[in-house]
């Protein structure tokens, strides 16, 4: 006997209610897709060795999707698809004498928790099973194997719905899909399986009377949250699940002391922190693996696309913020959008209809209104006038390049400054200039053309007309 666990991930099906041309595992549920969510949950299951994933359907595309995510993760193709009883045994060479147990769960399964799983297979090392069944009292329990005990109480074996008798179909305890097998023991039983039955398919849950017919010990594990093992068929059940997902998030975080103002349209997924007193304001979508200090300001309407850390006491309203570091301090938004590699110092303005990409802009700088800022670094104390423009890429070339602005610069309205270019430290750009050259520092750079004022031009226009 050993402790090492090992787990089978089943995610050879085709998915035909999805009615798409993606495979279903690679649907996402909060920015996630469904095979992630459950093999990162798997991944922490205490003791977890090694984990494998059937594909079958569309498995070209399911095995670059894992393999390019997890280089320790092995999948293994079934083909044709044969049923669940097929798909396990499958792995059955690369578990040559394994003394260990096997975990078998479903790929489409995203909300089940690490914590029932270690629960699950803890209730199995506990009671020295050889074989334990996941299950839950659902009513109705349409569609769902049923978990047929003796006048004890004891379970005999696993009836699928279609095979099932009338007496059968009444059971309300119905089999999770989801096994804790001592691979030893149970698995000859793979050996055995047989189609004879309604679908004409090998069921892994004839393991089940396999073993009680060998006078192992075999029980069923209760679940406590029947929202767990919500599997997803269709879109329907994909909008379900995020709606569950959500719903558990938010709980949690105010739970924590965030305060979430309207939860029925805020959106947040569970990979992302958010210190207490955070105040997150209508209309949020949240995905992806950010932290938010405490007492910040979140919303209304932003939108947050991960790797997010910001400090604490920082306000972002009405944005689009991804991959991007804000300092303590800083005010975006509202109608902001920070793209990838922004990096914003302490006590920044970043204001209405700014774009940021690819730019470090330091602390106490202002870039309040209307203005695009690519590839640049902006020292400390810079004010960016309304309608600055960075001319970061040349169309004819096809070259980005970089804007240097350094310290204390102030840069007049509607300017654009033509990169690669530096504007040295305190010098200033006149409004309105097209700057093509360096400015060194402490100087002043302008290319407007010259005033020209026309005295009584309109008032002599406007007699000839009248004439
Ligand atoms: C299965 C169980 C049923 C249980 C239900 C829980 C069997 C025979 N029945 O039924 O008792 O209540 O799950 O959700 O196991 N798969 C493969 N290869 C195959 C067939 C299926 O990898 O050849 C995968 C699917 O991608 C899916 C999982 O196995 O992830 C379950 O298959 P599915 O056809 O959905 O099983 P159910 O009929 O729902
Ligand atoms: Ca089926």
């Amino acid at each position: 006997m050993t402790s090492d666990i090992k787990a089978i991930i089943l995610a050879a099906g085709k998915g035909t209610r999805m009615k798409s041309s993606t495979p279903k595992v690679l649907h996402s549920v909060m920015g996630k897709t469904l095979v992630e969510r459950v093999i990162d949950n798997v991944f922490k299951i205490d003791n977890l060795s090694e984990i494998f994933t059937i594909v079958g359907h569309q498995s070209d595309r399911v095995t670059e999707f894992i393999t390019s995510k997890y280089t320790s993760v092995d999948c293994i193709l079934q083909q044709p698809q044969l049923g669940t009883g097929d798909a396990v045994f499958k792995a059955y060479d690369r578990l040559k004498g394994f003394e260990g147990t096997v975990i078998v769960l479903c790929g489409d399964t995203p909300l089940l928790t690490t914590e029932t799983l270690n629960n699950f297979v803890s209730h199995h090392k506990e009671t020295g099973s050889d074989l334990t069944v996941l299950s839950a009292i659902i009513d109705p329990s349409t569609n769902y194997g049923r978990i047929v005990r003796n006048a004890e109480g004891n379970v005999t074996r696993i009836v699928e719905e279609k095979d099932a008798s009338s007496e059968e179909k009444a059971i309300k305890e119905v089999n999770a899909g989801v096994y804790c097998i001592e691979w030893k023991q149970v698995s000859p039983a793979f050996f055995e399986l047989t189609t004879n039955n309604e679908q004409g398919e090998y069921y892994l849950t004839d393991i089940v009377g396999w073993s009680v017919g060998k006078g192992m010990k075999v029980q069923a594990f209760v679940l406590e949250d029947n929202n767990e093992i919500f599997g997803i068929n269709s879109k329907l059940d994909l909008a379900h699940a995020t709606s569950l997902l959500n719903s558990k998030t938010l709980k949690s975080l105010m739970t924590e002391g965030v305060t979430i103002v309207d939860p029925k349209t805020t959106w947040i997924a569970p990979e992302t922190t958010i210190g207490a007193d955070t105040v997150v304001y209508p209309g949020c979508y949240i995905e992806g693996s950010n932290s938010f200090g405490v007492d910040c300001l979140i919303g209304p309407h932003v939108h947050i696309d991960g790797g997010v850390t910001t400090g604490d006491s920082v306000t972002i309203a009405q944005s689009k913020v991804s991959d991007t570091v804000i300092g303590n301090g800083s005010v975006v938004g509202p109608f902001a959008h920070i793209r990838q590699g922004a990096e914003i110092g302490e006590k920044v303005r970043i204001g209405n209809f700014v774009e940021v990409k690819k730019s470090k802009i330091n602390s106490n700088t202002n870039a309040a209104h209307l203005s695009y800022v690519g590839d640049a670094e902006v020292g400390s104390h810079v004010n960016i006038g309304a309608g600055t423009i960075t001319a970061n890429y040349n169309a004819l070339t096809r070259e980005k390049s970089k804007t240097l602005i350094e310290d204390e610069v102030k840069i007049g309205s509607n300017s654009v400054l033509v990169a690669p270019i530096t504007i040295g430290k305190g010098a200033n750009v006149g409004a309105g200039s097209v700057i093509t050259k360096d400015i060194p520092e402490y100087s002043l750079g302008i290319t407007r053309g010259p005033l020209k004022i026309f005295q009584n031009w309109v008032r002599e226009r406007l007699d000839s007309i009248k004439k």
